[in-house]
């Protein structure tokens, strides 16, 4: 029988493309019958940040295990499977390498279709799991590690990117700038925590004003609050200096996201990615969207940072649209085409 003329759809989905190694079983695309996530956080710490070459070898380790930890939570053998999906890119290549070969195995000694799924539609595809109320047309603001992006969601699968950042990525800067404050990876957390007890009384400079209006950079606010720190040769406050790069690089994605939304009439604004866990971010942004009559939408803290259910979702709605399956040739890819791939 097709696949696609089965009432009801069990995915198994694997995710490999930065430091989380992660499988889960999901349902019709939003009912998560299991989230596995092995964090390599501690590995990598002692590092001040994924060394690429440990993160792949960690995901060797842990793949199988991950995955039948999935199956078990679920209560469900390989057998209950109706299709394997996996992310390709994009994100570190040797670490996708271990997934998409891990998957491939699967797919082909099980018998069961592969779907190749973009990290980054997975992204936003965490918000069907999560919001069974938020309708199409809606504005997703993606901030994570390896990605910053405004986009439109006009149906599933139908993505238009608004604005993309320019350089580094939101997370990655936080990453860095926490690094540069003596602060554990990762940042983002450990600066939410210090500002709490700072003020944004530090000027970094204004935010990126060419592209389209709706691109971001972030690589000029790191270099500032970097030089910020070593000019001031150990006499800052640390917790201002946290406040300070939080409150720019948090307005950064509120006013773009907003901007975006109001711009094209739509009222509904989603947040995901690592950094969407941010809470000055979810506050302001709260804030914002209630003055401008805008619907804002936040993910549980396990659907904004890596995880393997967010590639099910998305590999669910892929199948229902009728998307062919991968084939075994099935390459990872560091960068994907119009960044969404
Ligand atoms: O989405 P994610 O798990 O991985 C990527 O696809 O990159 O995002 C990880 C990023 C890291 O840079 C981490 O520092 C950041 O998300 N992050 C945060 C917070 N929690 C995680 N950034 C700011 N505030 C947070 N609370
Ligand atoms: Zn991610």
């Amino acid at each position: 029988m097709d696949i696609r003329e089965k009432k009801d759809i069990i995915i198994l989905a694997i995710e490999s493309s930065c430091d989380e190694t992660a499988a889960a079983v999901v349902k019709n695309g939003t009912g998560v019958l299991s989230n596995i996530i092995a964090s390599q956080i501690e590995i990598h710490k002692r590092f001040g940040g994924v060394v690429p070459e440990i993160a792949s070898r960690n995901h060797t380790l842990a793949l199988p295990s991950v995955t039948e930890s999935a199956l078990s939570a679920a209560g469900l053998d390989y057998g209950d499977i109706d299709a394997v999906a996996v992310t390709y890119g994009a994100g570190l290549l040797g670490a996708l390498l271990t997934g998409v070969s891990y998957a491939k195995g699967l797919s082909y000694a099980l018998k069961k279709p592969l779907m190749a799924v973009s990290h980054v539609r997975g992204h936003i595809a965490a918000n069907y799991i999560a919001h069974r109320d938020l309708t199409f047309p809606y504005v997703c603001a993606l901030a994570s590690g390896g990605h910053t992006a405004v986009l439109e969601v006009k149906d599933y699968g139908d993505i238009e990117v608004i604005g993309a950042t320019k350089d580094d990525a939101a997370g990655e800067v936080f990453d860095k700038v926490a690094r540069a404050l003596g602060l554990p990876y990762p940042g983002g957390p450990k600066i939410q925590e210090l500002a709490a007890e700072g003020k944004p009384v530090i000027n970094f400079g204004k935010p990126y004003s060419g592209g389209n209006g709706y691109d971001f950079s972030f690589s000029g606010l790191k270099t500032a609050v970097i030089n910020y720190i070593a000019n001031s040769k150990g006499e800052f406050n640390a917790a201002d200096v946290a406040a300070s790069f939080q409150f720019a690089a948090v307005s950064r994605i509120k006013t773009t996201a907003l901007k975006a939304a109001v711009d094209r009439g739509i009222k509904s604004v989603a947040l995901a990615g690592g950094v969407g866990a941010n809470l000055k971010l979810r506050a302001e942004l709260t804030e914002a969207c209630a003055t401008a009559g805008i619907k804002a939408y936040f993910l549980p803290l396990e659907l904004c940072t890596d995880n393997a259910a967010m590639i099910a979702a998305e590999a669910y709605f892929m199948i229902k649209k009728g998307k062919p399956f991968a084939a075994t040739d099935l390459d990872a890819q560091a960068n994907l085409a119009g960044y969404i791939g």
